[in-house]
């Protein structure tokens, strides 16, 4: 299978990000090239990830003269925080990393957010490597540079803009991962080609069933295309001023509804998918779409089944979710809605056609 390499054009911040089969094996020597001369790492990874890639991962370090160190997290969000980063910082220090040793993630976002904000901050910063392990950190989370942490009043409220120096997409780690993770991360796949790209979402459209089988070259070309996107965006707006928030279709109805079921029911991309099914009605209510490619985006939707909220969320709670959101922007809440497929717009919505969208959905 071909690997590809999509460089990221960020100026002297470029990175390339070799994204194929069978490449764990490869991560020392790739850094090595990178990192003349350089003995000491650190690999940053949650309990499940560790036990099943951990030794693979440190085998290829050693092969390739590295002396690296493991520091295993507890699974899930709940270990994106500042205690955590800070037991991190002792297992930097106690691996005797210096200026010019890698921190290297190996994991799903939590891990890849996590590790990338010890690695942007310990020392004042140090190499910072990326190996992607669930398929929403290979398409979105792992790209781009946002590291961050949590705080008990909200989601990645504490972070930076940090970019790794080597992103590594090995599609052979998405074999272990389960059924409703991956579908998860592949709603972000859609939604890169819903905000950009019309061919690539009625290619989506028709390889959807080998998607969910995880066919090879199916797979490989979706994870490549997505990327791409996600690497063109990014690099005409590093720091998320304008085109960059074109990124987080579904993600302003997902945020409150992740925020009202207090993270605890939906994973984010299925939050996501719920909230891009909202912005899509909503844009449709405001005549902003065709009805020909209102079917259509909602169709692809759709093939990934059905996500009721839970009973007891009201359309209130996350009016007040919306709202709180504002509050943080100090502004208008802007929606970013689709104006055809492959286009979106921002704007803001009428409360009306927010109830609306709601009641549609309760
Ligand atoms: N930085 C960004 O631009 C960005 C973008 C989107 C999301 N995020 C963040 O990403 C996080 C969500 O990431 P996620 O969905 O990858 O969740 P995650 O990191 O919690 O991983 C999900 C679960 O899958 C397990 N797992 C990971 N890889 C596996 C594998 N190969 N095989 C078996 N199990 C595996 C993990 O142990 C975990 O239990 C959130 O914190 C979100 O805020 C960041």
């Amino acid at each position: 299978m071909v690997v590809a390499t999509i460089k990221i054009d960020l100026g002297e911040k470029s990175y390339p990000i070799i994204v194929g089969f069978n490449l764990l094996d490869k991560l020392g020597e790739e850094l090595r090239r990178q990192l003349p001369g350089v003995e000491k790492a650190l690999v940053i990874s949650d309990r499940i990830v560790a036990s099943l890639w951990g030794e693979q991962c440190l085998l290829a370090l050693r092969d390739a003269g590295f002396h690296p160190k493991l520091a295993s997290i507890p699974p899930g969000e709940k270990s994106k925080k500042l205690s955590v980063a800070e037991e991190l910082y002792g297992h930097a220090l106690d691996a005797d990393l210096d200026r010019r040793s890698p921190i290297i993630a190996l994991g799903g976002g939590v891990v890849g957010d996590l590790a990338g904000f010890v690695a942007a901050t310990f020392l004042r910063g140090v190499p910072f490597v990326q190996v992607p392990t669930t398929l929403l950190a290979q398409v979105d989370s792992s790209v781009g540079g946002k590291v961050a942490v949590n705080h008990q009043r909200g989601k990645n409220l504490i972070g930076s803009f940090y970019q790794p120096s080597l992103v590594l997409v090995d599609l052979d780690l998405l074999q272990t991962l389960d059924e409703r993770q991956f579908k998860a991360g592949l709603v972000e796949v859609v939604k890169a080609a819903a905000v950009w790209d019309k061919a690539f979402f009625l290619w989506l459209n028709e390889n959807f069933f080998n998607l969910l089988k995880r066919e090879s070259k199916t797979i490989h070309e979706a994870v490549f295309r997505a990327i791409t996107i996600k690497t063109e965006i990014v690099s005409r707006d590093e720091h998320e001023k304008n085109l960059r928030r074109i990124l987080n279709f579904g993600h302003t109805f997902g945020h409150a509804l992740e925020a009202v079921t207090e993270y605890d029911y939906y994973l984010h991309g299925e939050a996501v998918l719920v909230g891009m099914k909202m912005a899509t009605t909503a844009a449709w209510k405001m005549g902003f779409l065709s009805k020909n490619e209102y079917e259509q985006l909602q169709g692809l939707f759709a093939s990934f089944g059905c996500y009721p909220l839970p009973n007891e969320v009201a359309p209130q709670k996350i009016i007040e979710a919306l709202n709180y959101d504002k509050k943080r922007e100090g502004e208008r809440i802007i929606f970013i809605l689709p104006q055809s497929i492959g286009k979106v717009l921002a704007s803001s919505l009428p409360e009306e056609i927010i109830e609306a969208v709601l009641h549609s959905y309760i």
